[in-house]
């Protein structure tokens, strides 16, 4: 080995409010892998991650269960561990940005990045619900857009027609939580001056970072330099809105009493608390991973939508915090199933917990998304077909095998032990591509490296198909070379097995136990075992996937789906109304009435003309219906729910309403209420 590299790898925080869904999975595989892959290079590798449990749809959501958000964090928290560590997923620490170090530190950074003068406070004018009596997030907000007019849309864009705009552009804007109309209220916020920094910006983004070895490693891959450079050259390089109002789920900001970080300022910071949090525990020197002139190496790996933050404020917000910046940024496109994005109602929306809980092997995952994955930042397709092909005939058709075609005639007919093999032209064939294959994974190029070994996994399978031990087993005096081919493969199995581990862990560990040897490392493919050497018994390593599998995973996910869609629903319906007494209650007289005649109303397009006979007496009564029941005729007979002790009101030039008309609406209809049979006119309601 060369130089021993210390190094500090994250995945993006996944937010404390949803589930692990395989979109995730794509981003904590490739990580696991690349971190995997470093620490079998004998390189001081740590692998920290953490829930993102701030800011204000946290906090709606432990509202809605009728917890604490302590509380709500502590459950998810340990949920999305289990999901990740179902799939292998290998942290040197998992923890949460709600914790005593990232508090300390987001205080430290802030005031290091006032210090410097990069903080600045401003007022400004924010929609506000006056109702639920806090500040309203641009997705919180809905309305009507201000260029297509489409109906329900989004504060900051328009799902319709895609139009960009501020919330306050909305036409009858109002609160996706209450339902009120927002109103503008002016508040003090505090900026970060990221105007300030755009000529250190074109800098990083455009720059390397020279690696203790040697190398150059880009701070940005090259499509996503471009990105910034778009946002760079226009000078659209606006400054950050870094505060919150109360109420918020968050941390207090240093003397600013009410006011809270927002919650994409301590995100980032919380890679370094799980990270200060680990190194308390095992007792590494924090300072030195943060100092400007550490030669450790720091890498994030992100989706492509979050690339703002990552290559632009963080940097920054290191920068002017004194503190070391990021060696690079590792950008991956986002997952598709079939083609299409992923999807709730077609039940590809495929939920971590659903692949485990169906009993699929995570490794097959695991496997499938290495074969597609590069360094670029291109949308990954998981086709469900292709997913069960590759896995069978790759996996478990060209790799597996050669165990299983080898191992019995080692324990059957030499008591399990090994030949000398260490001249083998095809081991060296194999040992050859050991440097090549690593430098794939080492530039994130899984897909190559899994094509590099699947083509060795192919020699090696003519080679068994040229020497045929099944028939060297059944010739009197082929013996010995029964036995060396069959130690050729079982080397060559594990010399593969060591290129695989990084993608395989589970596997590769079950196959060292088979092979009686301790934790592959990648050096370990540059050697070969020793004559004598005894395996164990080989058990099978790996199942076949059923395309039927896939069929009940997609099944399983669309039933989650009708769940999740009532509670998202939820926000049309109207707010429920303050409590009232029963007595208030008992105030309002409402009777069984039945229509004797029904009319539209000439002059108004809104209105019908009820006669309704309420036993005791007659009466007159205007309702807006008319939109809803084009037949007024149709209605004589019916019996209606109506309040009676309204006082009569004049409807224009109609005439008097003799009382109300009740009915339900939604949906811009109207729809009036009925009585089970046997009810009579008069009768009271309540
Ligand atoms: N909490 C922020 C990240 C803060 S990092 C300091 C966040 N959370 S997230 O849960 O929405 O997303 C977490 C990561 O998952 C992001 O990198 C995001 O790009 C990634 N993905 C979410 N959906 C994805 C796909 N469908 N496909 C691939 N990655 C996806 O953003
Ligand atoms: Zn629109």
């Amino acid at each position: 080995m060369t130089q021993k590299r210390q190094i500090l790898v994250t995945s993006a925080l996944p937010y404390a409010n949803g589930g692990i869904h395989l979109g995730h999975m794509v981003e904590h595989i490739q990580t696991d892998i690349w971190v995997r892959f470093q620490k079998s290079r004998g390189h001081e590798c740590y692998y920290v991650c953490a829930d993102d449990t701030h800011g204000t749809p946290v906090m709606l959501a432990a509202q809605k269960q009728g917890v604490t958000p302590e509380e709500m964090i502590a459950s998810v928290r340990e949920s999305h561990l289990a999901d990740f560590t179902g799939f292998g997923i290998g942290y040197d620490n998992y923890y949460s940005t709600h914790s005593p170090e990232n508090e300390a530190l987001s205080r430290q950074i802030y005031l290091a990045l006032k210090q410097n003068g990069k903080i600045e406070s401003r007022t400004i004018e924010q929609l506000f619900d006056p109702e639920k009596k806090l500040f309203l997030p641009d997705r919180f907000v809905k309305g009507e857009c201000p260029k297509c007019h489409a109906q329900d849309q989004y504060g900051d864009n328009c799902e319709v027609c895609g139009a960009t705009y501020s919330p306050t552009e909305l036409i009858k804007p109002y609160s996706a939580i209450s339902g009120a109309t927002p109103v503008l209220k002016e508040s003090e916020h505090f900026f970060f001056k990221l105007g300030d920094c755009a000529d250190y910006l074109k800098q990083w983004t455009a720059g390397t970072s020279t690696l203790i070895d040697g190398c150059q490693q880009p701070h940005l891959q090259a499509e996503a330099l471009n990105k910034m450079n778009e946002w760079l050259q226009t000078d659209q390089l606006n400054d950050w809105d870094i505060s919150r109002d109360a109420p918020y789920f968050g941390f207090e900001i240093p003397d600013a009493p009410n006011k809270y970080f927002y919650v994409w300022l301590d995100a980032p910071i919380g890679y370094m608390a799980s990270f200060k949090n680990l190194c308390d525990r095992i007792g590494i020197d924090f300072d030195s991973w943060f100092k400007t002139d550490t030669t450790t190496e720091m890498y994030h790996f992100i989706g492509k939508d979050i690339l703002y933050f990552h290559a632009l404020f963080w940097p920054a917000t290191l920068k002017y915090a004194d503190l070391r910046e990021p060696t690079g940024v590792f950008a991956h496109g986002f997952l598709t199933v079939d083609g299409q994005k992923m999807s709730k109602s077609r039940g590809t929306f495929i939920t971590a917990h659903s692949y485990l809980e169906q009993k699929l092997n995570p490794e097959w995952l695991r496997y499938y998304f290495a074969a597609k994955l590069n360094s670029k930042i291109e949308d990954l397709d998981l086709n469900l077909t292709d997913f069960v092909a590759r896995v069978n005939s790759d996996l478990v058709g060209k790799y597996v095998n050669i165990a299983a075609r080898a191992a019995g005639f080692i324990s059957k007919r030499f008591q399990g032990k090994l030949t000398d093999v260490s001249s083998s032209k095809l081991l060296s064939q194999l040992q050859a591509q050991s440097e090549s294959i690593a430098a794939s994974y080492e530039a994130r190029e899984y897909a190559r490296a899994l094509r590099e070994i699947m083509a060795l996994a192919d020699v090696v399978n003519e080679y068994v198909d040229a020497n045929k031990p099944w028939e060297l087993a059944r010739q009197e005096g082929e013996d010995a070379r029964l036995q060396q081919v069959c130690s050729e493969l079982i080397n060559a199995f594990r010399i593969l097995t060591v290129y695989l581990s990084p993608v395989l862990p589970n596997l590769a560990t079950e196959a060292a136990a088979f092979l009686n040897v301790a934790p592959l490392q990648w050096s370990d493919s540059k050697s070969i075992l020793p004559a004598g050497h005894n395996i164990n018994h080989y058990q099978h390593l790996m199942q076949r996937v059923e395309a039927k599998q896939m069929d009940d995973l997609v099944a399983a996910n669309k039933q989650n789906i009708q769940t999740a869609q009532t509670t998202t629903v939820e926000n049309k319906y109207e707010p429920v109304a303050p409590t009232v007494s029963f007595d208030d209650f008992m105030k309002i007289d409402m009777r069984v009435a039945k229509v004797l005649a029904c009319e539209k109303v000439e002059g108004s397009s809104k209105l019908l003309k009820f006669k309704l006979d309420l036993g005791f007496e007659q009466r007159t009564v205007f309702s807006g219906i008319a939109a809803s029941y084009p037949e007024p005729d149709k209605l004589v007979g019916r019996m209606v729910i109506m309040v009676v002790n309204f006082a009569a009101r004049k409807m224009a030039k109609f005439g008097f309403s003799e009382g109300m008309i009740t009915s339900a609406s939604g949906n811009d209809q109207l729809f009036l209420l009925d009585v089970d049979s046997g009810a009579q006119p008069g009768m009271k309601v309540g």
